[in-house]
């Protein structure tokens, strides 16, 4: 048996992209990626803008079935099921595979309904208020909101909002917590706050960070993958998996030239 380098495979693998080529009508969007996402780790999704991060990423909880012109080839397991077959229900994979994006979305709810809401369309039968008070402090919030809990989630600041938004994904028991440029509007002192928020995060929940800042990477991914634009035959840009391995690697030692020049800002 070939001996595996990549530290991905001696850990438990909770997602696994085999062979997978995302198209958006005819266009390839992300060719042949294959990736494992290790448990309990933090993954981080690096590359120029265009290369396809966000499309993998929403690849990972069924998110691209909303956009008509979304096609996959290949194969996406969670835990070896495959999240495309015809017997999967997409909104149960949404459950357990959760999401925060790039603008603090949270809803025009209280602050206690908004981490309700996913539960009770779950039906959860617990105590509401302890896990309003679970998921908040689960998400480092809970001393700044305990006493305005019927507040709208919008009197938030930015940096509040992302961190009620990240305990609404925690509040439904996902497995899986996929992080698209969580931070970018966010200030230096919130983003070290929701970066430490993954740390802690991370002993409960395997997380998936798309970011463009290359310390954030460094500091709170345990995993990196770099990806590219190149063009194609047919004279498209389609995205591709350039190197995969520890942060450690990725950033002080990569095998390939572009990740260098990447990871050194001396890219494009
Ligand atoms: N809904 C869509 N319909 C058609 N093409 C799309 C759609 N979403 C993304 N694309 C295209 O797919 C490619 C990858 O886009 P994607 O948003 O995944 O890149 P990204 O790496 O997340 O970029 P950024 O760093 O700017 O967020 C781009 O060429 C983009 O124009
Ligand atoms: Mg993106």
């Amino acid at each position: 048996m070939a001996s595996n380098t990549s530290t991905a495979n001696s850990t438990d693998t909770v997602l696994r992209t085999e062979n997978l080529n995302i198209y958006y009508g005819n266009f390839l969007a992300v060719r042949d990626v294959w990736l494992d996402i290790p448990k309990h780790k933090a993954t981080a999704f690096i590359g120029p803008s265009g290369c396809g991060k966000s499309t993998l990423l929403r690849c990972y909880n069924r998110l691209n079935d909303l956009i008509e012109s979304f096609r996959a080839e290949g194969k996406v397991y969670y835990y070896g099921k495959n999240l495309y077959a015809p017997d999967i229900d997409p909104v149960e994979v949404r459950r357990r595979i959760g999401m925060v994006f790039q603008r603090p979305n949270p809803f025009p709810k209280s602050i206690y309904d908004n981490i309700t809401f996913g539960a009770k369309i779950n039906g959860y039968k617990g105590n509401m208020d302890e896990l309003v008070e679970r998921s908040l402090r689960q998400a480092a919030l809970w001393d700044e909101v305990k006493d305005k809990l019927r507040q709208s989630g919008l009197s938030l600041s930015g940096g509040q909002q992302q961190r009620l938004c990240i305990a609404r994904a925690i509040a439904v028991q996902p497995e899986i917590i996929l992080m698209d440029e969580p931070c970018s509007a966010l200030d230096p002192i919130s983003t070290l706050r929701v970066e430490e928020l993954i740390h802690e995060l991370k002993e409960q929940y395997t997380i998936v960070i798309v970011t463009h800042n290359m310390q954030q990477a460094a500091r709170v991914s345990d995993m990196t993958a770099f990806f590219n634009v190149q063009t194609t035959e047919k004279g498209g840009r389609s995205g591709y998996l350039v190197e995969y391995d520890s942060t450690e690697v990725i950033f002080n030692n990569p095998k390939q030239a572009d990740t260098r020049d990447y990871v050194s800002g001396r890219f494009g």
